[in-house]
């Protein structure tokens, strides 16, 4: 069988291709199956330091609608991606989805639960599933609202209009926008330069990142200092400070 997620590794970053181009990448549950594997390999690979998620011409056109047309409720919660896109969102490493073509539904849903977005000038992204008589069921209304705000979230998942670059990136959906030509190398510059960070430092702020916003503040705030003063000691820690004091570019332990 045709592998329908393929991983590249440069370095310490793993590029990460979703390969249905006829179908403009939309998402079966095969689809989704390789991506969970790629991501528990690359999760569990203590070399990797980024991941960048893209696809050819089109990031992904959704879930597979010609999949979804005869289930069941029950077959329906089997089918959903969430858990795997909760996987990705939650890899200790930085991760960047590279969006060119299509990002809809479920395909917007898998960058969504990437830390960063960049997307070439010619991308579309919307959550156009209540106009399919469902709606967004991958962490769309979890995501969405949490990047742009409640009232644009609202306004594109009921309207399910597609939007161009510039508009996601003036709602706060995209962090960049670059030519097409471009979106790959300012994608893996973007993941160098992370990647080049301490591991250990960086783990720590994507881990409070991630759940600071779900807790009562002051529970997050006891944490963070937990976290934060946790560092003092690491070898990440003496060394990025002792270069600081010595004038030079740290050497970080390049072990995650
Ligand atoms: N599922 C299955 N096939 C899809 C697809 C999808 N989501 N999106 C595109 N395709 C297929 C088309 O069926 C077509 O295949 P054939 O050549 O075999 O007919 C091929 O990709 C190209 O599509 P079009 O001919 O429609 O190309 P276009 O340029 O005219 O339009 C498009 C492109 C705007 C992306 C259009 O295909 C489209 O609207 N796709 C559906 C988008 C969508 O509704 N996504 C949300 C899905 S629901 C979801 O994701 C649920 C969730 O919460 C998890």
């Amino acid at each position: 069988m045709n592998s329908l997620i393929s991983i590249e590794k440069t370095e310490s970053i793993a590029i990460v291709r979703v390969n249905r181009p006829k179908q403009y990448n939309a998402l079966s549950r095969e689809t989704i199956n390789q991506l969970d594997a790629v991501l528990e390999a690359v999760r569990q690979d203590a070399s990797i330091h980024a991941l960048i998620l893209t696809g050819e011409k089109n990031f992904a056109a959704g879930a597979d609608i010609g999949d979804m047309t005869h289930l069941t409720p029950q077959e329906a919660q089997a089918f959903l991606f969430a858990d795997t896109f909760r996987k990705l969102e939650l890899l200790p490493i930085p991760t960047i989805a590279a969006i060119c073509g299509y990002a809809l539904g479920g395909g917007l849903e898998m960058a969504l639960a990437c830390d960063i977005r960049i997307a070439s000038e010619e991308a579309q992204m919307g959550l156009p599933e209540i106009s399919l008589g469902i709606m967004p069921g991958a962490g769309g209304t979890v995501r969405l609202p949490k990047l742009v705000g409640i009232g644009k979230a609202k306004e594109l998942i009921f309207s399910g209009r597609k939007i161009a670059a510039a508009e996601a990136f003036q709602c706060g959906l995209v962090q960049q926008v670059v030519a097409p030509e471009d979106l790959m190398s300012a994608a893996c510059e973007l993941a160098k330069k992370l990647a080049r960070q301490s591991m250990t430092a960086l783990m720590s702020a994507k881990t409070m990142l991630n759940f600071s916003a779900e807790m009562p503040p002051e529970a997050a705030f006891k944490m963070e200092a937990g976290y934060w003063s946790g560092l003092f000691g690491s070898p990440d820690q003496v060394e990025g400070m002792q270069a600081f004091i010595e004038k030079r570019k740290p050497k970080f332990n390049m072990q995650k």
